[in-house]
């Protein structure tokens, strides 16, 4: 049997019947039958598809009350929704998508019982997060007519699908689910039967390399929040979405990520991430996490005090490489009643403010031949408008600079967090990581340049597709910033890919795809 046409996806009578009233199941009939679909509703538990639907009429009914949805539009998609008396009854569709337990032996059986059960032309397609498509699809007769259809939670809120072929999908199905995915009012995205897929790849690398920052001794869970919230524009800090997600299930998600990818450092949670699991702090639903919670709030500990004496003046090193991103800090201090030296050299008593990216500060002192007991930094790369401000030290930095350059920092008004030595401080650190992941992925054939983007916007609500924003802040920038980090910590998990290398050397955009082998 080809697939070659399977069925017009078109066709205004197209039935789906969806397996699992879940979660994630509940969300799919309701975007199928708001999309004008006949959904056919299965759970093995006896009642639990009827639960399903009076949920979704009422969800649909929420829609009238807010406006979203005309009483008639509510109504008659409501009545697009049937019960399935029996298992049975899924053959009068042309898609079944399968949102059931993400175990691989149950949803092999399920599929070797749909196989058997439908027409050929059917469509059985996988919501499943971390399960690979082939394996899914390897005991059916037909696995040409399986693919992923992977939704996003809550369903009428995530616009994104991920559309993924396994190795013997033919063409047709997952064209065929492209067009489904729109007519669902969805924004689909194809890839390959990888690892995570798109988005649960890319998102390997927020979280991650925060709790790498934070277990390195070199800054707080709550100051990285601040950071990558304020300066670097994220809608929620690592540790925060940690909190949120649950930290057994996040862990469990890395931990399966970077077995499926054969140990790749690139992807290695940090071992303090186990131990909070381990101990039961998996964040807001028990409690406590990164953060404390009282009757279901983040309780927030209290912003570091701000020391009160300013030094009488500050010799802010000039940046022959990015004048631009240093002006605004400069502005910044002599708006605060900062003294701010600018010639070649510091005068004795100064205290020495660097801007570098990328390098740590010992390696940049060292180099410049700096005074270190006088010497930080600021990191001005994401600008220094929104604040927080983060200010690095190292170990030889005289306890009067470090109080004098925060207090001089402070009297902007905006927040300041003072942390350890690091290459690439902490959100250049973190947002390099996740350019390189994002690079892998391209490198990798994942997905497209833009499909990634997509993925990484609408899936992670993340301030831009990581491409684009290697663009914006330069890809030989980023190529720098990860050259730091692996020279400093002669670590493989900073190599950066390839994709990434080749870009920046050519002065190409990160988004331009890789030639068409033949
Ligand atoms: P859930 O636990 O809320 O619902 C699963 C439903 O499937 C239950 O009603 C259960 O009775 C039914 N079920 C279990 N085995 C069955 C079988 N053999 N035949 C028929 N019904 C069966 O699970 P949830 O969260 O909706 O997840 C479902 C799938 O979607 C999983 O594969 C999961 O990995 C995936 N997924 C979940 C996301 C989430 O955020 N919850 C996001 C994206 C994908």
């Amino acid at each position: 049997m080809s697939l070659a046409s399977p069925f017009d996806p078109s066709r205004s009578d197209l039935v789906v019947a969806v397996v699992g009233a879940g979660a994630m199941g509940r969300g799919i009939m309701q975007v199928a039958a708001e999309g004008g679909m006949r959904v056919i509703a299965y759970d093995m538990q006896p009642g639990a598809a009827a639960k399903a639907r009076e949920f979704i009429v009422g969800m649909l009914e929420r829609g009238v009350a807010k406006r979203t949805l005309t009483a008639e539009a509510a109504a008659a998609a409501a009545a697009r929704i049937s019960v399935a008396g029996s298992i049975g009854d899924l053959k009068a569709a042309h898609l079944v998508v399968e949102a059931i337990v993400e175990r691989l032996d149950v949803k092999q059986a399920l599929f070797v019982e749909l196989d058997g059960l439908c027409p050929p032309e059917t469509i059985l397609a996988s919501n499943t997060s971390s399960l690979p498509i082939t394996a899914i699809a390897a005991k059916c007769r037909q696995p040409e007519r399986v693919a992923g259809l992977h939704f996003f939670n809550p369903v009428p809120l995530m616009k994104l699908v991920e559309v993924i072929p396994g190795i013997k999908t033919a063409p047709a199905v997952t064209d065929a689910l492209m067009v489904i995915a729109r007519r669902m009012t969805r924004e689909p995205v194809r890839c390959t039967d990888s690892p995570g897929f798109i988005v649960n790849h890319i998102g390997r690398a927020y979280v991650p390399e925060a709790a790498r920052v934070v277990s390195e001794g070199v800054a707080s869970a709550f100051g990285i929040d601040r950071i990558m919230t304020g300066a670097a524009g994220f809608k929620m800090g690592p540790f925060q979405l940690q909190d949120l997600v649950g930290a057994d299930v996040s862990v469990a998600v890395m931990e399966s990520l970077l077995a499926q990818f054969y140990g790749e450092p690139m992807y290695a949670p940090q071992s303090i991430q186990r131990l909070r699991v381990d101990g039961g702090l998996y964040g807001q639903k028990t409690g406590a996490g990164w953060y404390a919670y009282a009757e279901g709030r983040r309780v927030d500990p209290p912003m570091p005090s701000v020391p009160s004496v300013k030094p009488s003046r500050i010799w802010l090193k000039p940046s022959p490489r990015h004048p631009e991103l240093q002006a605004p800090l400069r502005a910044l201090l002599v708006q605060s009643g900062i003294d701010v030296e600018t010639g070649q050299e510091p005068s004795a008593d100064a205290a020495i403010l660097l801007t570098q990216i990328g390098y740590d500060l010992t390696t940049a002192i060292v180099d410049l031949k700096l005074d270190a007991a006088r010497t930080v930094a600021v990191d001005v790369l994401f600008g220094v408008d929104k604040g927080p401000l983060t200010m690095m030290v190292t170990p030889a930095t005289s306890p009067a600079v470090l109080a004098g350059v925060h207090a001089a920092l402070a009297a902007s008004k905006l927040p300041v967090f003072v942390i350890n030595d690091s290459p690439g401080f902490v959100a250049q650190r973190v947002v390099a990581h996740i350019i390189n992941v994002a690079c892998q992925i391209a490198q990798r054939q994942v997905a497209t340049p833009a499909d990634i983007d997509k993925s990484a916007k609408l899936g992670l609500a993340y301030p831009h597709g990581p491409l684009a924003w290697g663009d914006q802040l330069g890809p030989k920038r980023v190529l720098h910033i990860l050259d730091c980090l692996e020279s400093f910590y002669s670590e493989p998990r900073y190599r950066p890919s390839p994709w990434l290398k080749r870009r920046a050397m050519l002065g190409l955009s990160l988004l331009t795809p890789d030639a068409v082998v033949t």
